[in-house]
């Protein structure tokens, strides 16, 4: 007869309370490690700049493949920020006038197919 009062479910809720309490605890965590500058870009968009603009180039001096210049051992850039620098900066050289949204939007692009850096 007690057995029936005794909350059967309460293991359960106390199982869920701490996953929400992990749950939160992780969210907290990832809203303080800093987020990519262009973590909000549109990959989609600077796929396109980057066909238009950039592979031509990037093949003729790679042996044709345009890749290469990103996935080289010695390549240049390490980090994020060095992506949007080193993007800004061919932009700037060769005299494309990207508005920043346009080079974020590259980057994010150079990141998902090439770099590849953690979120
Ligand atoms: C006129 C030729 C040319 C064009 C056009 C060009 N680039 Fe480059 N880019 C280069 C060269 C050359 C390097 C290698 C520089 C080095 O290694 O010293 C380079 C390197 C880079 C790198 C660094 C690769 C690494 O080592 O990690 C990035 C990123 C990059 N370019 C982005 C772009 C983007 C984005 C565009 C188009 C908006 C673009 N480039 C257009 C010539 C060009």
């Amino acid at each position: 007869m007690s057995d029936a009062r005794r909350p059967l479910n309460r293991p359960a809720s106390t199982a869920l309370a701490v996953a929400i309490a992990a749950g939160v605890a992780a969210g907290v965590g990832l809203a303080q490690s800093a987020p990519k500058p262009y973590a909000s870009a549109d990959p989609t968009a600077g796929k396109a700049l980057s066909d238009k603009d950039c592979v031509t180039c990037h093949a003729a001096k790679f042996g044709g493949d345009a890749t290469r210049i990103y996935t080289r051992p010695d390549r240049r850039v390490r980090t994020p920020a060095q992506l949007v620098a080193q993007v800004q900066y061919c932009n700037t050289e060769i005299g494309l006038a990207y508005f920043p949204d346009d080079e974020a939007d590259v980057a994010a692009y150079l990141d998902r197919e090439h770099y590849r850096f953690a979120p």
